[in-house]
């Protein structure tokens, strides 16, 4: 498969066309959602679904896509290979972590209430289990602080769960310097790190513990997950879920003693999604192939423009206006106006965008474009949002 450079992409419709096939139809500005495949991941994916009519599904090919797609994403994280574990979601890996820790009643856990569920509801379920569960509450929906979390943690907080950037608000989380912070203190830190993994350099530098699925920024498909945990965690995580994948056994045969594998494939329990995995492979490969660097600077570019678009209409936005809290998420508001009939409007012409509410019920409309929207697509969306 040839590589593409961003600008040849940019500059060329008809490749962009091409190689997104979405938008030869429409102005797909929901890449938060649930993203369509480029033509080169399906391919990808329809190769071996080919291939695997005429063979067995897995050999020794496939191990070596499976391995080559752990490469790729430890090096998308900046973490190690041994660290890296494909699951089924998010929410199965973030589950994992809340299962797998050894919590003593009394321990504190702190996750955001208005976080997406996925990154809620596995932390609540410890209640069950005599852990006590604080939300965050920070000065500004969505953008939890350095500040915000030093009002919440205590001595017996044993785990902060955040989201590197918020689903609604768009604020980009600082990492590195909540990472920080929390290591200071040997509290752990757990990452839902599906909105900004393929959009936004995302180190796991300060991080713990780390999920994503491949549907949203990295432009894959829907259930090949990425769980990353740090090395060193390795025996304070025990693996929720076991099976013969977890741990070597000769000639399918368990051994006496189960010794799970000195890497993070003990998180992995058995058979794994293999045509997702060759799909996260490919859109790994363009997303690497870009640079994550470049991809990052355009589609902080592309938000801007959005919300340049959105302010000059009479919008105001949810999150930030600009700085370091910008992502890829672009979500607005308007007291005189219907969102719902705006984003029926919007997909009438085309532009497909998402609508989201808040927790006091107020709706707010949710663009997230990636690095192959034009700015003339973004100018379109303007054009809709200034009609009456
Ligand atoms: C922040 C966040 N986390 C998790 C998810 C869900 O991920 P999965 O379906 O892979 O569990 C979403 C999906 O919208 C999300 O926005």
């Amino acid at each position: 498969v040839t590589p593409v450079s961003l600008e040849n992409l940019l500059n060329d419709e008809a490749l962009r066309r091409r190689e997104f096939p979405v938008c030869e139809k429409s102005i797909f500005l929901a890449h938060a959602g649930v993203s369509p495949l480029p033509r080169r991941v399906a391919e990808a994916m329809r190769d071996y679904l080919d291939s695997v009519t005429r063979q067995e599904q897995d050999d020794e090919r496939t191990d070596r896509i499976v391995a080559a797609t752990r490469r790729q994403a430890a090096r998308l994280v900046e973490a190690g290979e041994d660290e890296i574990a494909f699951v089924g979601s998010t929410s199965m890996g973030l589950s994992m972590v809340a299962a797998g820790l050894p919590w003593q009643a009394g321990d504190n856990v702190v996750c955001y209430r208005d976080d997406f569920p996925s990154n809620v509801f596995p932390w609540m379920e410890l209640a069950r289990r005599g852990v006590e569960v604080r939300s965050v509450e920070p000065r500004q929906y969505g953008n939890v602080t350095v500040g915000d979390l030093e009002r919440v943690v205590d001595a017996k907080t044993r785990l902060v769960s955040l989201s590197s950037v918020h689903f609604v608000a768009g604020w980009r989380l600082n990492v590195d310097a909540v990472g920080r912070f929390l290591g200071e203190r040997r509290i752990l830190f757990c990452l839902d790190a599906i909105q900004s993994l393929g959009a936004l350099k995302t180190s796991m530098r300060h991080v713990d513990f780390a999920a994503a699925d491949a549907h949203k920024w990295m432009l894959g498909p829907l259930g090949a997950a990425i769980l990353y945990v740090r090395k060193e965690h390795f025996d304070l995580l025990r693996p929720a879920l076991v099976g013969w994948h977890s741990a070597p056994s000769r000639d399918y045969i368990a051994p006496e003693k189960l010794t799970f594998w000195p890497s993070a494939r003990r998180y992995e329990p058995g058979s794994g999604n293999l045509a997702g995995i060759i799909g996260l492979h490919a859109a790994l490969e363009l997303i690497l192939g870009l640079s994550i660097e470049s991809i990052e600077r355009r589609v902080l570019a592309l938000s801007r423009r959005t919300i340049a678009e959105a302010t000059e209409s009479g919008f105001s936005v949810v999150g930030p206006n600009a700085g370091a809290g910008l992502s890829g998420i672009v979500s607005f508001i308007a007291a005189k106006r219907d969102l719902a009939q705006l984003h029926r409007r919007l997909l009438d012409a085309g532009i497909v965008t998402s609508l989201r509410r808040r927790r006091d019920g107020s709706r707010c409309l949710r663009v997230s474009a990636h690095f192959y929207n034009s700015e003339e697509e973004i100018e379109r969306l303007g054009q809709i949002l200034r009609e009456k």
